[in-house]
């Protein structure tokens, strides 16, 4: 969808489709309209598809952690005043939907130092679009833990889907999961929505929909193709 910034750098054509309730979008800047424009461009090579992305991710786990619960705390400040403010609550964990979500684990490592990190392979089958579970692996005490659930592409929502009952086996609440994502389609939203209301969703931008073969349009291809390979 076409869009023009203002002075503010607000950019005001994108309006974009109407969300879920627990989903939404990274504010729609005409920062992040030009850095997603970059790694759309079929003509990017991979070394600045990797560089605005990781921008855009940084931006993502950014926004992801305004969305976590916070506790009073108050801290003596070296001038021997009280400072009222918060921490936050519980502890956190990332869990990458492999290959393409791996590519998110650096920014959420650049924000949280020493998170644990939880895998889960999942590749779509080519032809049908459908996913397949290979291999799992996530932090014993997972369930203890907010979850913050990285892919890059929410296309028809089957992967995710996936990958959160699989959270949901090993003990992790929906309203638990945050997902992070760089480009979403209102299908994938929809179908996510539909089983799993209580997650969150966080996507730097919804786009119109889907092609035949489940890619999203217009997108930027496939990312974990575009990230790993070139
Ligand atoms: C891509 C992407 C998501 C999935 C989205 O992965 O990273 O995991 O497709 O599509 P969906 O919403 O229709 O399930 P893919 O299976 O192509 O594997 P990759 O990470 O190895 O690229
Ligand atoms: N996976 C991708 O990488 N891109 C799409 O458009 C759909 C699924």
């Amino acid at each position: 969808m076409a869009s023009t910034s203002s002075a503010n750098g607000a950019v005001a054509a994108q309006t974009g489709p109407t969300l879920p309730p627990n989903a939404s979008r990274l504010p729609q800047t005409a920062q992040l309209d030009a850095l997603l424009t970059i790694i759309r461009d079929a003509s990017t090579p991979r070394s600045d598809f990797i560089f605005y992305s990781d921008r855009i991710i940084r931006l993502l786990v950014e926004e992801g952690l305004n969305h976590l619960p916070t506790v009073p705390q108050t801290v003596m400040t070296p001038t021997g005043f009280s400072y009222s403010g918060v921490s936050f609550q519980g502890r956190i964990c990332g869990v990458s939907i492999l290959r393409a979500g791996e590519a998110m684990e650096a920014g959420l490592r650049e924000c949280c130092r020493s998170v644990r990190i939880g895998k889960i392979l999942i590749q779509r089958d080519e032809e049908t679009a459908k996913p397949k579970l290979f291999y799992a692996k996530l932090p014993e005490d997972i369930a203890e833990r907010w979850v913050l659930l990285l892919d890059p592409m929410l296309a028809t929502g089957g992967s995710a889907i996936k990958a959160i009952e699989v959270l949901i086996e090993n003990g992790v609440k929906a309203e638990q999961i945050l997902f992070l994502n760089l480009i979403a389609s209102p299908e994938g939203l929809a179908n996510m929505y539909s089983k799993f209301p209580q997650v969150k969703v966080i996507s730097a931008w919804v786009d119109e929909r889907l092609d035949e073969k489940s890619y999203i349009i217009p997108g930027l291809g496939d990312y974990g193709d575009r990230y790993y390979s070139g």
